[in-house]
């Protein structure tokens, strides 16, 4: 837990909530604490109603002309336009309030990525030192000379071998044809890098001359459906040097892994794809090395995850039969290969490894995942959940796991709801709605002025529909709020909600959800509970056995997680035993390529999954229709939220 730095006040709500960080945004921290102050612009400073009154207390804010000269002289900012430099007492006026507490809910009372603590890594590992698969061996030879005129090749070999016991190495032919130079040209001191992989043996990829050692560095790469993160990490040290990322290019092909498949079958489709994804790990590479001012041939490998459909695509594989039942991938395990064969701009000894995949919808990308949280080494009974284009999901621990693919539908990414879009500027990422006048309070990533809504806001939307009468527990509007508020209304494809009026989006149109949006969104949330609920069930367990859930990906960051077991996408359990874990695919990725054993861990997770597949279980599709529903049908899986809708007046 980080330090606290300031305590704020909200009157006349007397609530209070620590604060965590220098010059954090005051609207943000009011949405935290469960504060309602009206805000409809996102927190972009135009709309002008998130005025507050600092009554004491050190800030910042940027000057409006939403705001008289008299206002500001008594004190009054809009929250959005603030920073907070110490602590603080804070009265929400009148016009900008929230005028009683009338939701009985507890609250976050800290910001989400506090209570989301980071999973198993960092000093773990800070303190060990590297021992990658791919090893660079300094070699100082005796020339040779009358008396020794063996080959240059047994030369190397031997002093391998005596000098690091170092044996059964194959050689590269590349590496053969270059040598008599290359150690001539470093009179004969030079350095060799070997790889070691746990089926193809030891193999020597280069030799150059002097000695290399100090600057060896590796990558770690997601290879993510939507975005491709990459790592460059220094070998000797351990450490990160850089990281970039940036959305993967086969998007305009697909926005998900199915689309993809389908494009894939397409006459030069598969090509188009594999060269599209080389194209922006191109551009990644280029920007981490750059960023750390490495040169291509000072990296010795890399290791890559994504889910199975991505790798197949990024190695050139059909993936035709990953979408035709059975359900089946080319393979699940991948020797390692050349970067550069597949088109990456390395030189030619740079090698690739594949984290492995379990089936044909559960990838690299969660064996990477596992072996960062350590899942497979706990014994705590752990709910591990990756919700992006689908909803991955394993459950074990040190003895066991299952895994299960939701084919949740890209909904929370923004596909299927009309304003969805990705976590970017612009995009919708927390809501409230005020329960007595149904307003809403919103912020977007980056305060600018909205132009969607991503999938931590449409978390938000459900939650706060619901708990505000919006919409019922079927997820349809109540027509009769029409008479209270002009926010509801019929629209073009039935009822819809005006989340923001077009003047105060970068869009020619109000922003609104419409029921079908609801309806994919708790479809979506209706299938990951059901993939878990399937699983317990197959070992003979229920949610209440669960010590931990990890949340992984780019999604689960913002999750509020209070709110995502309020719509049932998560089961309702102590908040403490959530975490969340980051981009655990690529810190898997990191820690194969800086550690051989973690390499092989990984290989031994993907063989000790048993994947269950969704579509063939009966149980299945009872599961699901029981969650189309908020929270759930069966309501006493969630009974703090059954307490909540009861006093509503919702149900009784
Ligand atoms: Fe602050 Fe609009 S001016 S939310």
């Amino acid at each position: 837990m980080p330090e606290k730095r300031y305590t704020v006040r909200f009157e006349p709500d007397d609530v209070s909530i620590d604060v965590y960080r220098e010059a954090e945004n005051l609207l943000r921290v009011a949405m935290v604490a469960g504060v309602h102050v009206n805000a409809s612009c996102g927190g972009a400073g135009t709309c002008g109603k998130c005025k507050v009154k600092i009554l004491e207390g050190e800030f910042r804010t940027k000057p409006t002309a939403k705001l008289s000269d008299a206002e500001t002289k008594q004190g009054y900012c809009l929250a959005c336009q603030t920073e907070i430099l110490g602590d603080l007492i804070v009265e929400v006026p009148v016009e900008s309030r929230y005028e009683k507490g009338v939701l009985a809910r507890q609250l976050n009372r800290v910001a989400p990525e506090h209570v989301l603590a980071p999973a198993r890594l960092g000093a773990e590992f800070a303190a060990l030192r590297s021992d990658p698969a791919v090893v660079k061996y300094f070699a100082a030879l005796t020339p040779p000379s009358e008396d020794n005129n063996g080959s240059d090749m047994g030369r190397l070999g031997q002093f391998l071998k005596q000098e690091y016991g170092v044996e059964q190495v194959t050689t590269d032919f590349a590496v053969m044809r270059e040598l008599s130079q290359v150690l001539r040209a470093g009179t004969w001191q030079v350095t060799a890098t070997v790889v070691d992989d746990i089926r193809a043996g030891r193999r020597m990829t280069h030799v150059g001359p002097g000695d290399t050692r100090g600057r060896t560095y590796c990558l770690a790469i997601d290879i993510g459906t939507t975005t491709i993160h990459g790592s460059l990490l220094d070998v000797n040290s351990g450490e990160e040097v850089a990281h970039a990322g940036d959305y993967n290019s086969q998007i305009s092909m697909g926005e998900d892994v199915i689309s993809r498949i389908v494009h894939s079958q397409k006459a030069g489709g598969l090509e188009a794809l594999q060269k599209r994804v080389v194209k922006t790990m191109n551009g990644v590479i280029a920007e981490l090395l750059d960023k750390a001012e490495v040169a291509p041939g000072e990296v010795s490998h890399a290791v890559f995850a994504g889910n199975t459909t991505m790798t197949q695509l990024f190695l050139g594989l059909n993936p035709k039969y990953i979408r035709e039942a059975p359900y089946v991938p080319t393979a699940n395990f991948f020797p390692p290969f050349k970067l550069a064969d597949l088109g990456l701009a390395v030189p030619p000894q740079v090698t690739g490894f594949v984290a492995p995949c379990v089936a044909s919808y559960v990838g690299g990308d969660i064996t990477a995942g596992v072996l960062a949280t350590g899942i497979h080494l706990s014994p705590l009974l752990t709910l591990f959940m990756d919700v992006g284009t689908n909803g991955e999901i394993v459950i074990g621990n040190q003895d066991w796991m299952v895994s299960a693919s939701a084919s949740a539908g890209p909904a929370f990414e923004g596909g299927g709801v009309k304003f969805g879009m990705r976590a970017t500027y612009g995009a919708i990422e927390q809501i409230r709605v005020n329960p007595e006048n149904f307003e809403p309070m919103i912020l977007t990533i980056g305060q600018t002025a909205p132009k969607g809504i991503c999938g931590s806001g449409m978390i938000d939307v459900l939650a706060e529909f619901a708990l505000a009468g919006v919409i019922s527990q079927n997820g349809k509007i109540n027509q009769d709020l029409a008479a209270v508020t002009n926010r509801v209304r019929a629209g073009e494809t039935g009822w819809e909600y005006v989340l923001c009026w077009k003047d105060q989006t970068q869009l020619d149109q109000d922003l609104v959800i419409c029921e079908p949006d609801i309806d994919n969104l708790i479809r979506t949330k209706g299938s990951i509970y059901a993939a878990c609920s399937v699983l317990l069930k197959s070992v003979g367990l229920q949610f209440t056995d669960l010590e931990r859930i990890i949340l992984a990906g780019g999604f689960g960051h913002y999750i509020d997680v209070e709110k995502a077991m309020a719509i049932g996408l998560l089961p309702e359990v102590a908040p403490e035993i959530v975490t969340y874990g980051g981009n655990t695919s690529l810190t898997g990725s990191k820690l194969a390529a800086l550690f051989r054993d973690k390499m092989e861990e990984m290989e031994a997770v993907a063989t000790m999954i048993t994947n269950i597949e969704l579509s063939a279980s009966h149980i299945f599709m009872d599961e699901y229709v029981a969650a189309l529903f908020l929270p759930h049908t069966r309501m006493e899986e969630f009974p703090l939220q059954r307490e909540r809708l009861k006093a509503m007046g919702a149900i009784h």
